[in-house]
């Protein structure tokens, strides 16, 4: 019976933009899904938005709108750039959904039950001003060990003291500014302590690194406390049932929002709270794996598996802790330009398969932090993807197209050499399984070195210029195209939309398991390039930019009429079709829905958006400018984007809702 498993990854906050960080995280998981999938496994991936908590709340103030519509639209912006980087969801889902609330309630009811509750009055930092109770983050002032001005209330960023806001030097409210007082509250508090030998239990029978294992241990020597699991109001988050103006801690529902997105793919009715019981019933036959940061074990190896212990539900099979994303060596900084976003990296036109690759040729099981190397990525992709793994098909394809009129021939020229490929299916497997996925990769390009050197040695472009070695040439290529197909399939998880080019070209699936099985007189498509090479300095240049500053004031144009202004016609369009137009590097031809007949729009950003991303994206366009010839055709109109240059460019979309044909005003 195949394997039964449901992956998660973290749940990022609602507040935050996905950045390369998160990206690290959600492509070591969709390589693991990816991999079990192919495998055979009956694999769910399923993810949310993690959308309470008080910075929630605030930024929604800030925009003017309410929490529930600014966590929505974060949740379409994530999913947006999670799609751009092949990240295949079953579900992405919000923590602030209604099944979330079913759940949290049910496991608070049983907690209460079972004796895990304890009321308690707690002493916490009020701002009078703001009206509200301050998370420790929200206290800034001098670090009462050494001094150091302007530190958060919970630890310092200068000697690493931790301590509670209350013993702060000079504290100030970040939202008032003035000092906070103290006020007293009551809040519920789950007794951690309680489950200690229960956790070690659970500990040593679950999938854990070792890494993990000697931090959970330092954390039980320190001695677990009880976690006060509520806050007061106002809060963005579900109100605590028989409470007043009390709401379960943002971190409480954000581990239950793994099951609630689940429980949301599993639909209505009673077949889909089967297949939930089936999953996360007390005695579940399937399997249950986080895949997490460091910064975020103890919520998920402390009180996650406690809070399902103490209300009899399953625990998880494994929690997989991965390191940080460093930049050059150092963390990611918005002042040194390293603070890069998805959205920052599409922009700079590089394929979101490269930055895949990166990840899966650095990536270990462990929690040791990952450097991306700014020069380090261009010379990786041209070496691997380009150089090694595509050129196997770039070198034999040809001949096949020309010679054979692009059918592969009956025979392997050499079957032991295919076998020993093929035989590398199990370790490679294991290496996936594992999430060695560096080693994984470096096997695979010894691999693609092996297969090269093998063309090199057999010279098909001198056994073409001979018409008796005709045979000989065919099965040399089809050889090639063989070795070829078996490392495509080798890097399938890794590279999804570059092994579906593979796929197309082959005219064939790539099957983990029918590897074995050599492709022997089939027809293959016309090759196209699937990797190209990327200039050694484009990830640079993309910090360079992102260290600018934005225009000032003293740059700003003259002042205009409102119904200056208001003559010029924006409309939102939808992109139905974008392509390159030969002879013109930097424009794209754009094809938009624009609510009427639709038009053809030639814009300048090809230097910033690759075609394929922009397809079903939304704009901003204006739509009674007057024709303009071009050489290449008529532009009927312009797209609105902000930024300066070619590479240095950012479309304008309204937000989730909007429809073509809408007027921006
Ligand atoms: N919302 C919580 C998680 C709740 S899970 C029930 C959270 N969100 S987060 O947006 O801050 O982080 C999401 C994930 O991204 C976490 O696993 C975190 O460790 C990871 N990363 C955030 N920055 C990172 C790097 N620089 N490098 C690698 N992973 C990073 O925590
Ligand atoms: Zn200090």
């Amino acid at each position: 019976m195949a394997r039964k498993i449901l992956v998660t990854a973290a749940l990022p906050y609602a507040s935050g933009q996905i950045h390369l960080g998160n990206l690290l995280e959600q492509v070591q998981t969709d390589i693991w899904v990816r991999y079990q999938r192919l495998s055979g496994a009956d694999c769910a991936f399923v993810c949310a938005t993690d959308a309470h908590g008080t910075p929630t709340m605030l930024k929604a103030r800030e925009e003017g709108t309410s929490p529930e519509e600014y966590a929505e639209s974060c949740r379409a912006a994530h999913v947006r750039d999670f799609e751009s980087f092949g990240i295949r969801f079953d579900n992405y889902y919000t923590t602030h959904s209604p099944e979330n609330r079913a759940l949290v309630e049910r496991i608070y009811s049983r907690l209460l039950e079972r004796g895990f509750i304890r009321t308690r009055t707690i002493q916490q930092a009020y701002d009078e001003e703001a009206g509200m109770f301050l998370p420790d983050r929200y206290v800034r002032g001098e670090c009462p060990s050494c001094g150091a001005d302007d530190q958060y209330g919970d630890s310092c960023a200068a000697c690493g003291a931790t301590y509670a806001p209350s013993e702060l030097v000079n504290p100030r409210s970040i939202l008032s500014g003035r000092p906070p007082v103290t006020r007293e509250s009551e809040h519920k508090f789950f007794t951690l302590g309680e489950f200690e030998s229960q956790l070690k239990t659970w500990m040593q029978a679950s999938n854990l690194d070792r890494g993990a294992r000697n931090k959970l241990a330092e954390w039980f020597k320190e001695g677990l406390k009880d976690w006060d699991i509520t806050r007061d109001e106002p809060y963005f988050g579900f109100e605590v049932p028989g409470e007043k103006g009390k709401y379960f801690y943002v971190w409480l529902d954000a581990p239950v929002g793994y099951m609630a997105s689940f429980r949301n793919l599993c639909g209505e009715g009673e077949e889909g709270e089967r297949r939930f019981e089936r999953y996360f019933g007390a005695d579940s036959d399937t399997e249950l794996y986080h895949f997490i940061g460091k910064d975020i074990l103890y919520f998920h190896a402390l009180f996650w598996p406690a809070v399902l212990l103490g209300a009899g539900m399953r625990t998880p099979t494994g929690v997989f802790v991965h390191g940080f994303l460093t930049v050059d060596g150092q963390k990611m900084s918005k002042s040194r330009g390293t603070f890069i976003t998805a959205t920052d990296f599409l922009a700079a036109g590089l394929d979101p398969e490269y930055l895949r690759y990166y990840y899966a040729a650095k990536l270990g099981p462990g929690l040791d932090d990952i450097d991306l190397q700014l020069e380090d990525f261009a010379a990786r992709i041209n070496s691997d993807l380009v150089g090694k793994l595509v050129n196997i098909a770039s070198r034999c394809a040809s001949f096949v197209q020309r010679g054979f009129g692009g059918e592969l021939g009956p025979t392997l020229h050499d079957p032991a050499l295919y076998e020993e490929f093929a035989a590398e299916r199990e370790r490679i497997g294991e290496l996936y399984e594992s999430r060695s996925y560096g080693k994984a990769m470096r096997s695979i390009m010894a691999l693609a070195d092996r297969a090269n050197v093998w063309i090199n040695e057999r010279k098909p472009w001198e056994l073409a210029k001979d018409g008796d070695r005709r045979n000989e040439l065919h099965a040399v290529v089809t050889q090639g195209i063989n070795l070829f197909r078996v490392l495509m399939t080798y890097v399938a998880p890794v590279l999804p939309r570059m092994s579906a080019s593979a796929e197309e070209f082959l005219g064939a699936k790539l099957v983990w398991r029918d590897v074995d099985q050599p492709l022997l007189g089939a027809k293959i498509r016309k090759f196209k390039p699937l990797a190209s090479r990327v200039a050694p300095k484009t990830l640079k240049s993309l910090v360079d930019v992102n260290r600018k500053q934005p225009a000032s004031d003293a740059e700003r144009a003259e002042p205009v009429e409102i119904d200056e202004f208001l003559r010029t016609d924006l409309r939102v369009a939808r992109i139905t079709r974008a392509e390159r137009v030969p002879g013109a590097d930097r424009l794209l031809r754009l094809t938009l829905d624009d609510g009427g007949k639709g038009r053809t729009v030639f814009a300048g950003i090809a230097g910033a958006y690759a075609p394929a991303i922009l397809v079903g994206r939304k704009v901003v366009l204006v739509a009674n400018l007057k024709p303009r010839k071009m050489r290449f055709g008529v532009s009927e109109g312009m797209v609105l984007a902000a930024g300066e240059g070619d590479k240095r460019v950012f479309l304008l979309s309204p937000d989730e809702g909007a429809e073509p044909g809408m007027r921006v005003r």
